[in-house]
């Protein structure tokens, strides 16, 4: 059955997401360097050693791009702040950058459009980075200084506030596997910044709070269904180990203040001492939780790896251009869960998902049908979770627009609206006009 805006009650959020690195453009307005800048300039991290000193020069065009997300029908746009555009060096305010968010805000607000803002999405000034970043605990003392001024200045117009995108990333992607900045392969620099993002978050809403803050304040976590490669005992619990520390850790520290039993078995020894103490701050109540999924995985008990003990096994679902497997059936299951066994009828948002696919542009059009197909898809499991009690108030597709999707540079595709990089147009793909349509099938073309 396709899906209709009917499925959906009437005050639920369409929007459209983006990264400030990923599509700012950081060479221009007084931004400065952060840890991505330094691993992307290091042989081997990124494809083709890109960067985002220009990537979609969104901040020169965004009211075209903007435009875009209103000529879609959305009315919410989920962008980040950068700490390093507003504190250079992580400490002293650029006011140069703060009029920018400013402006965005306002445009936003003009287009009828809701700011959903996020304050951290792995941009860590590199001033930071080299006093140790998030292995750090200082670096979540300052996130909180920042979150403080930037809120001082749009926090008054902002519909919607995260403190952190995607801890797992920024922890265990970044420290364990070193796929992302700061590229650590360290169980001692993982353990702590699986710590500190959480405190850095803890310390925020705190902040934000005493502020008197207007905006309801959240997290951003993302989920990846973790599947055993076979039914043998071994390999589920090799599933059950990097469910723990992917999609347990985050939301048991932030409304249950303690850490999964089979996360810790790993990592206490690592963790800082005194970490207990920090657990009432990183349980600070919250007014909703932000959902990323995008596919599941296979892992297999590989009992000749240090612990955790796992590896990943290649899959047989149909994948997208990164590699990963369509599994809709993922999101409903962590939304339903989410819902059952962590934050009851806390509102929850899809603020991301999407796919990455290699789309042509083929006499000034991309047909990318795919897309759609996947989006419409992970609608249908959202209405799927919705119908089992999940209080899922919104979704965000990702991305607005082709743009830096980190390690991968600007090789992978997620965009609704495509990007020809050296030239800066855009144009909005099928599945933008076909998500358009099922916003407002009555004005569609
Ligand atoms: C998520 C990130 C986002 C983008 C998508 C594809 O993990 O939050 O910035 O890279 O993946």
């Amino acid at each position: 059955m396709p899906i209709t805006r009917q499925d959906f009650p009437a005050d639920f959020v369409f929007g459209a997401a983006t990264a400030a690195y990923q599509i700012e453009g950081t060479a221009a307005g007084g931004a400065g360097p952060s840890h991505w800048d330094t691993f992307a300039a290091t042989p081997g991290n990124v494809i083709r050693a890109e960067d985002g000193a220009v990537a979609c020069d969104h901040y020169h065009r965004w009211p075209e791009d903007l435009d875009l997300v209103q000529a879609a029908g959305l009315k919410a746009y989920r962008f980040s702040t950068s700490w390093p555009r507003v504190m250079p060096d992580g400490v002293t305010v650029n006011p140069e950058g703060l009029d920018f968010y400013d402006r965005l805000v306002d445009g936003m607000l003009a287009r009828g459009l809701a700011p959903y803002q996020t304050l951290y999405h792995w941009d860590l000034p590199s001033a930071l980075a080299d006093k140790g970043g998030w292995a750090n605990r200082d670096t979540a003392l300052r996130f909180a200084d920042y979150a403080a001024v930037i809120t001082d200045k749009i926090g008054d117009r902002v519909a919607s506030i995260a403190t952190i995108n995607e801890p797992w990333c920024v922890a265990w992607l970044s420290h364990f596997l070193g796929i992302h900045a700061p590229g650590l392969r360290d169980i001692r620099a993982a353990a702590r910044a699986m710590h500190h993002i959480l405190l850095a978050h803890g310390l925020a809403v705190q902040r934000l709070r005493e502020m008197d803050t207007r905006a309801p304040l959240g997290i951003v976590l993302n989920f990846e269904h973790a599947t055993p490669a076979t039914d043998s005992a071994a390999d589920r619990a090799a599933a059950a180990r990097q469910d723990a520390i992917y999609n347990h850790w985050f939301i048991e520290g932030i409304t249950r203040q303690s850490y999964p039993d089979l996360a810790l078995a790993g990592l206490a020894p690592y963790l800082p001492d005194g970490w207990q103490s920090d657990m009432a701050i990183i349980g600070q109540p919250l007014d909703w939780l932000g959902v990323n999924y995008y596919t599941r995985t296979l892992h297999r008990h590989a009992p000749d790896h240090a612990w955790p003990a796992t590896a990943t096994v290649t899959g047989p679902l149909e994948k997208t251009d990164m590699g990963w497997e369509i599994y809709p059936e993922g999101l409903t299951y962590f939304l339903t869960r989410l819902h059952r066994d962590y934050v009851g009828n806390l509102p929850m948002f899809v603020t991301e998902n999407g796919m990455a696919a290699a789309d042509q542009m083929i006499a000034g059009a991309v047909d990318d049908p795919a897309r759609t197909d996947f989006l419409f898809a992970h609608l249908a499991a959202t209405r799927d979770a919705i119908a089992e009690g999940a209080n899922v108030k919104g979704f965000f597709y990702w991305s607005l627009l082709d743009n830096y999707e980190w390690a991968a540079g600007y090789e992978k595709r997620f965009g609704l609206v495509h990007v020809i990089y050296p030239s800066q147009k855009r144009t909005p793909k099928a599945s933008y006009h076909a998500l358009a349509a099922m916003l407002a099938p009555e004005t569609a073309k």
